[in-house]
């Protein structure tokens, strides 16, 4: 498509999903959240795809949040629907049946940070920015930003970051958990692609069962959550893969799963 702001190719069986509007800093319209909210679904449902990497067009940004011009304009009810609509979008994604990495190459800001924030990992390279600083436009963040960074990094990072405004760099951003890891800037595309090769090669339900597990966990008491993860691990046994894993590891060999 000629006018998508995104670009989409797939690598094996990961997918790569690039926010391309480089001369606004792939900042995050409603065309560009409808359009991520539609290239997540057709991931999930695609069986050929194992993983997902999102990133920007580089070099300067990720994703330099969301798009201020278009904001400027709205009535509070047209706000709120704005946030609504990044808000079901990240869900999606967080929610995804497979894993997302977060490839953090530039300025991660505001809807940047969010977006990065529903992804299930996050590498950035060691020269990025990340934080959320909707306080310097009067506004809060919208697309779940304090309440993911609160989970991600705790009250204190959560209230330092989006009361204060100011970014961190990468490293201060993973002392604070917010990312996995960090890289030189040089090595973050095959870093990111092999780890993304990695879980692309693993066994798909189970992947899907951690990520299950780890989702609902947040939302309920311990009891239920385990009581869960039993379910999911008694499920898991039904799976070729898991005869594959096994019988694999006993035999001294490499797995080779196949998703079912
Ligand atoms: N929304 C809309 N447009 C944005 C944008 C955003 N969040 N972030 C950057 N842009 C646009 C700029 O308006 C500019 O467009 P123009 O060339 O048509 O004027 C272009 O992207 C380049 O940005 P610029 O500010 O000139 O780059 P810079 O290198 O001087 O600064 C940043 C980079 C990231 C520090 C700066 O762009 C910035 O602070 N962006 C906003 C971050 C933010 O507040 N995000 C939260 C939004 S709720």
């Amino acid at each position: 498509m000629p006018d998508s702001p995104l670009l989409i190719a797939d690598h094996d069986a990961v997918r790569l999903i690039t926010v391309h509007r480089p001369d606004k800093l792939n900042a995050l319209n409603a065309a560009t959240l409808d359009a991520l909210h539609a290239a997540f679904d057709a991931a999930a449902a695609d069986d050929s795809v194992r993983a997902v990497v999102l990133t920007g067009t580089g070099p300067k940004a990720f994703v330099a949040g969301a798009d201020i011009a278009e904001m400027a304009g709205l009535t509070p009810v047209q706000a709120r629907d704005f946030s609504l609509r990044g808000q079901r979008m990240m869900r999606r994604v967080e929610k995804m049946p497979k894993p997302v990495i977060a490839m953090i190459n530039g300025f991660a800001l505001g809807g940047g940070l969010e977006l990065a924030m529903c992804c299930h990992l996050r590498i950035a390279a060691d020269s990025v920015k990340v934080g959320q600083p909707e306080i310097n436009l009067g506004l809060i963040p919208g697309f779940g930003g304090t309440q993911r960074l609160l989970r991600l990094a705790g009250r204190a990072a959560v209230l330092e970051l989006c009361l204060a405004g100011a970014p961190v760099d990468a490293a201060r951003a993973q002392q604070l958990g917010i990312v996995n890891r960090v890289v030189p800037a040089a090595e973050l595309e095959a870093e990111t692609m092999a780890l993304a090769a990695q879980l692309a090669a693993a066994a798909p339900l189970a992947l899907r069962g951690i990520l299950d597990c780890v989702n609902v966990g947040a939302e309920c008491s311990l009891e239920e959550a385990l009581e869960y993860e039993s379910a999911q691990f008694g499920l898991v046994f039904s799976t070729d893969d898991m005869r594959e894993g096994t019988r694999a590891f006993l035999e001294r060999r490499k797995p080779a799963f196949r998703g079912h």
